[in-house]
């Protein structure tokens, strides 16, 4: 007998409110979401469902790689998926042992785990710090105030933020927060219990802040010291968002003992994927094998699809040179982002990260700035760019950021800043 299947929902053309009714009617509200209803994109452009081209600087933050709509992305899902799309994790396919290739000459000899996003990469990460420590009775990893690494509730126990953790207690037990670049704190912050410490090379959500060279440094000697594993979270920063591959590798560029410095374990998604949800983590090799036949796994994890899509944003990346396209348009777009701070001190505090993942801190208190009183002035100025065609991302109450693709232009950087100085002058004056 056929099952019975009810009719598809008549598609809603153009119309914001009927897309609207439908999240409010059938989808957990459990974002808060700006009032646009995005259709369709092309490079470092989105279009909503009126016709209104933003200029996208959030990239679907840290997401999009190559823009939207990169025929490479498409022509790789396609050709992919005219072969093998899925198969699980029984069996051997080429594109997950290239890419753990990739990954592993990229960061440094060892061996990648493959999953679907950051939570859950990070949630490898604080398997491998348990099972590092187990048999000594050692379970603890230490992280720093402000940081963020994710929405599992492991994650929300090691992100550094309270209002993650509001309404979820009890937190997983096993986590403990320091202040961020305070390499005292995190000494004197180590247990009997403590097996590892977990980082981001730069704080995203937290504002935009990259830990010093000295603070990894003294991170490294300090896990080497009290036999600790140190474990990187690149999930946001990482994927030559700065210009490098990972962001501590770009913070140690030219620095003393900077390009031998390797962490023991490392956290990636976003960018890895363009869109395409992949996540994974490397280790160092000493530690590779801790997680042996039967201890940690998923079903989607290091798909053939997702694999050679991500083979292929890593062969765009190096043909296209966009390691030096982040560098060039970064280094313009951030002294432009500067000019705005000197001229307009009212508003703007100053401009903190590195290449092309970007936070602009805003005044505690903006005169004149529209918009409900009772929401935060990032929030408040980001419908101001709205309005005026650009997306960015907030980070906090004070601070936008930009995570735009990585093949953005010039011109589209001065497009963005002449958009923020036409918002800036119109709040100003
Ligand atoms: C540093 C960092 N770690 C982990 C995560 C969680 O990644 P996902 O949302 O893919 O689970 C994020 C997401 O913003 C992040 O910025």
């Amino acid at each position: 007998m056929k099952e019975w299947v009810s009719p598809p929902p008549p598609i809603v053309r153009n119309d914001v409110a009927a897309v609207q009714a439908l999240f409010e009617k059938h989808v957990i509200p459990s974002y808060g979401r700006f009032e646009l209803v995005l259709s369709h994109g092309s490079g470092s452009y989105v279009h909503d469902i009126a016709g209104k081209r933003y200029l996208d600087l959030g990239g679907g933050i840290a997401v999009t790689t190559l823009g939207h709509a990169h025929p490479a992305i498409t022509e790789a899902l396609i050709e992919q998926s005219r072969r093998l799309v899925h198969i699980s994790n029984l069996y051997y396919h080429e594109p997950q042992g290239r890419l753990a290739q990739a990954l592993t000459t990229l960061i440094g000899h060892g061996k990648c785990f493959f999953a679907n996003s950051g939570g859950e990469a990070n949630e490898g990460l604080f398997k491998l710090a348990r099972k590092f420590g187990h048999d000594e009775g050692r379970f603890e990893v230490l992280t720093t105030f402000n940081s963020f690494h994710g929405r599992t509730l492991a994650g929300i126990a090691a992100t550094g933020q309270d209002k993650v953790k509001k309404g979820f207690e009890p937190m997983v037990p096993g986590f403990r927060q320091v202040p961020h670049g305070d390499l005292e704190a995190m000494r004197t912050a180590i247990s009997p219990a403590t097996a590892a410490i977990l980082i981001e090379g730069i704080q995203g959500e937290g504002g935009v802040t990259p830990a010093t060279p000295d603070y990894l440094l003294g991170l490294r000697r300090l896990c080497d010291e009290k036999k600790l594993l140190l474990m990187m979270d690149e999930v946001q920063g990482g994927h030559f968002r700065t210009g490098r591959f990972h962001s501590y590798q770009r913070i140690l560029e030219g620095v003393a003992g900077g390009e031998t410095f390797l962490p023991d374990a490392v956290s990636m998604a976003k960018s890895l994927g363009g869109g395409f949800p992949i996540g994974a983590f490397w280790v160092r090799a000493p530690y590779a094998d801790l997680l042996g036949a039967g201890t940690h796994g998923t079903t989607y994890g290091g798909s053939p699809l997702g694999c050679a899509v991500a083979l292929k944003i890593l062969e765009v990346i190096r043909n296209e040179d966009l390691a030096g396209n982040v560098r060039r348009v970064g280094d313009f777009f951030r002294s432009g982002l500067e000019s705005l701070v000197a001229k307009y001190p009212t508003l703007f505090r100053q401009v903190r990260g590195l290449g092309l993942m970007l936070g602009l801190e805003l005044a505690p208190e903006i005169p004149n700035l529209p918009g409900d009183s009772s929401k935060s002035v990032a929030l408040r100025f980001l419908l101001g760019l709205h309005a005026a065609g650009l997306l960015a991302v907030p980070a906090g109450a004070q601070v936008i950021r930009f995570l735009p693709a990585l093949n953005l232009r010039q011109d589209e950087a001065a497009e963005a800043l002449k958009i923020l100085e036409t918002t800036a002058g119109r709040i100003a004056s």
